[in-house]
C-alpha cells in the first residue's frame, strides 16, 4: 500500500521513517523538496520524492498532513480535488510558538481542530485525526515497544478512514485505539488528557471509560 506524506519535518520525518520499517511505500514532499529529497535518501528504496503536493497522491491510498496548522488550510484548498477517494490523516496540533519557545493554541478552547480541518476538507472527505499525539522523539522510541506495543489514539467519524489509519498505526508498530468522533480529536492535542501518553491497550481502554 502506499502513503503520500506531506511535510517532512520533525513529525513528517518520524512518520515516514516508521511506516517505511513497516513496509508502506510512501510518496513525499515538501515545501520545497529539499527536505523530501533528504528524508528519501535517508529512507532508501521505499520512499520517492513527488513533484509536488499534488503528484505525491498519485496512487496513494492515503496522505498525512504533516503541516504546521498555519499553513494546513492552504496546502488542503491547493489539492482538495484529489484527495475524495484518499484516506485523510492529520498530526497537526492547533499550537504555534513564539520567539521565545512559549506555545499557545490557535483556536478557541471549546474547538478541536478536528472540527476545523474537518470545515476545510472537501465535503465527504474521509478525514482522522491521527500520529500527532506524541512528540516526534516519543513516538520514535515507542514504536514496536516490548512486550506489549504501545497505542497511538485517533479520532474519526469515518469507518473507511478508521480502517486505514488503524493499519498505518499498525505498520508503524503501535496499537490503535479509537477515542471518538472527529470532536473527540481535542483529547489528543496538546493540553488534551491523552497527548503524550505511552500507555498499552488495558490502560488506554481505562483512560477511555474514566472520561
Ligand atoms: N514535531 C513534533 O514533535 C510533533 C509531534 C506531534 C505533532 N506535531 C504537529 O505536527 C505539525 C507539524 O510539526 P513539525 O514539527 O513536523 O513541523 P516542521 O518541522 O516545521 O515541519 C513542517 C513541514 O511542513 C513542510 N511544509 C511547509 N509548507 C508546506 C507546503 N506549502 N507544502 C508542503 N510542505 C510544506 C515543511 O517543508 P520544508 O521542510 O521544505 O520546509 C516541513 O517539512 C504541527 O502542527 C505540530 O504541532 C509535531
Amino acid at each position: 500500500m502506499t502513503t503520500a506524506v506531506i511535510g517532512s519535518g520533525g513529525i513528517g520525518s518520524a512518520i515516514a521513517r516508521k511506516l517505511a520499517s513497516g513496509g508502506e511505500s510512501l510518496r513525499l514532499a515538501s515545501a520545497d523538496n529539499k527536505s523530501a529529497r533528504m528524508l528519501a535518501a535517508q529512507i532508501g528504496r521505499a520512499a520517492v520524492v513527488a513533484a509536488d503536493n499534488r503528484d505525491a497522491l498519485r496512487g496513494a491510498d492515503a496522505v498525512v498532513f504533516a503541516l504546521r496548522f498555519t499553513v494546513l488550510e492552504g496546502v488542503i484548498d491547493e489539492i482538495a480535488d484529489s484527495l475524495a477517494d484518499k484516506a485523510v490523516i492529520v498530526p497537526s496540533n492547533p499550537v504555534t510558538l513564539d520567539a521565545q519557545g512559549h506555545v499557545s493554541r490557535l483556536l478557541p478552547k471549546e474547538q478541536s481542530s478536528g472540527e476545523v480541518v474537518a470545515g476545510w476538507l472537501p465535503a465527504g472527505s474521509r478525514l482522522a485525526m491521527a500520529f500527532g499525539t506524541m512528540s516526534a522523539d516519543r513516538f520514535e522510541s515507542s514504536s514496536h515497544r516490548s512486550p506489549e506495543e504501545a497505542v497511538l489514539f485517533y479520532a474519526t467519524d469515518d469507518d473507511r478512514a478508521g480502517e486505514e489509519v488503524e493499519r498505518l498505526i499498525r505498520t508503524a508498530g503501535f496499537e490503535p485505539v479509537k477515542v471518538g468522533g472527529i470532536e473527540a480529536s481535542s483529547r489528543l492535542e496538546v493540553g488534551g488528557d491523552l497527548h503524550d501518553l505511552v500507555v498499552g491497550r488495558e490502560e488506554a481502554l481505562s483512560l477511555l471509560g474514566g472520561a
